[in-house]
């Protein structure tokens, strides 16, 4: 490359005769333009980044977040409140993310079973993945339009803010909104999972002028500062470039894995002003730093209603000996009764309800400890 373009030079040169063809000379320029190019590169071409977001998908994004805020607006359900309709019980959204396969799609059919007026499912499955899925009852025409999504890039995010409209649009009863991925697995019944969300106490905030304390559901989303490495991820797109918007000091990191209140799920559909910040892409000399989905939604949460959010997971994940961002992935031999029992324990007020990452091969022997082990509580 870098040889093409001196060649092109040098004849060009030639052509204006502004280099006389003595072969002394040519060596001189040679030798004088190779250092000179490689200071001048880097300042005249624009540095590489990793992957963006097409803009073809952000158009169709911008509609289907329009539709959602407008459906939410209208249905009254925006609010967050714990009133409700009468007769209509509250719902959670269960929003899959995948990029391979529903593997454990069996084991959560067995979770499912019996509560079908409690729950919806959600996919987004990533396009050319689509042919691998065997939908099962509750999955089977769940599918919601999806995009192509990427380690590395915000196309993670869009992923899941696609999952949280099409939720908000579907069901007005939608309260809770779970992002499961394709290696997670429950820890607990069904009914100990609902129970659990909706008996939480929430938060009190003052309805209006008249000072009444309103109860509103709480979101479920780690968000931790000062962590080590914070700063290289806020710097992943260039220095100083998410200034105005997020301030180092509003930076935050979290769990990709949550579950949300309604009125959280409708402030992230709605946002503009961090998306903007958040959807460019990072420099490709700091691909190391750059897990977008990790910092989007805390960081706004915590922005917008620290208050509403328990700062924690209830999503197991284990990160000891983590491998390249990826953490540790159960394989068949690892499944017991025990390890169940020991992935529920937290040090928060509530038990683990999910975990991940979960080997494929470890559906078999998932199942079999169902009924006798998980699904007992
Ligand atoms: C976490 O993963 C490590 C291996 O990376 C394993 O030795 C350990 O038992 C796991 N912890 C739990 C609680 O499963
Ligand atoms: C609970 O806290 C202790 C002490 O900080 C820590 O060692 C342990 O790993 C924590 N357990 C979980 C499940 O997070």
């Amino acid at each position: 490359m870098m040889m093409r373009v001196l060649c092109r030079i040098w004849e060009q040169g030639r052509e204006r005769r502004m280099i006389p063809s003595s072969p002394f000379l040519v060596s001189f320029f040679l030798l004088v333009s190779v250092p000179v190019l490689f200071v001048l590169a880097p300042r005249i071409l624009p540095p590489k980044t990793l992957p963006s977001i097409p803009d073809r998908d952000e158009i169709d994004d911008l509609a289907l977040f329009r539709r959602a805020t407008l459906a939410s607006a209208e249905g009254g359900g925006g609010g967050g409140g714990l009133r409700r309709r009468a007769a209509s019980p509250p719902k959670i959204a269960f929003m899959f993310l995948t990029n391979s396969d529903l593997s454990f799609a069996p084991l959560w059919e067995r979770f499912f079973r019996g509560h079908e007026r409690l729950f919806n499912v959600y996919v987004h499955a990533d396009p050319s993945a689509r042919f691998l899925l065997t939908p099962t009852p509750s999955f089977g025409g769940r599918f919601i339009p999806a995009k192509a999504t990427q380690r590395g890039s915000p196309t993670l995010i869009s992923a899941a803010r696609r999952l949280l409209a099409a939720a908000l649009v579907d069901d007005p009863d939608n309260a809770f909104f779970a992002l499961i991925s394709q290696h997670c697995i429950p820890l607990h019944s069904f009914r100990f999972t609902y129970r659990a969300l909706l008996s939480d106490p929430g938060t009190l905030k003052p309805a209006h002028a008249e000072g009444v304390l309103r109860r509103r559901h709480r979101s479920f989303i780690e968000i931790l500062s000062g962590e080590p490495g914070l700063r290289d991820r806020y710097a992943a797109r260039g220095d100083d470039v998410m200034l105005p918007e997020v301030s180092f000091d509003q930076f935050r990191v979290g769990s990709q894995f949550f579950i949300l209140a309604r009125r959280h799920a409708l402030m992230i559909v709605r946002d503009r002003r961090l998306w903007k910040k958040f959807k460019m892409p990072c420099l490709k000399s700091r691909e190391d730093s750059c897990y977008p989905e990790e910092h989007y939604f805390p960081t706004l949460l915590d922005m917008q209603d620290p208050e509403g959010c328990t700062r924690y997971t209830l999503t197991r994940v284990n990160w000891t000996d983590s491998v390249g961002g990826h953490p540790h992935t159960y394989q068949p031999p690892e499944i017991s009764g025990h390890l169940i029992k020991l992935l529920r324990k937290s040090n928060s007020t509530y038990s683990y309800l999910f975990a991940r990452k979960f080997s494929p091969h470890c559906l078999q022997p998932l199942l079999k400890l169902s009924d006798s082990v998980i699904f007992r509580d």
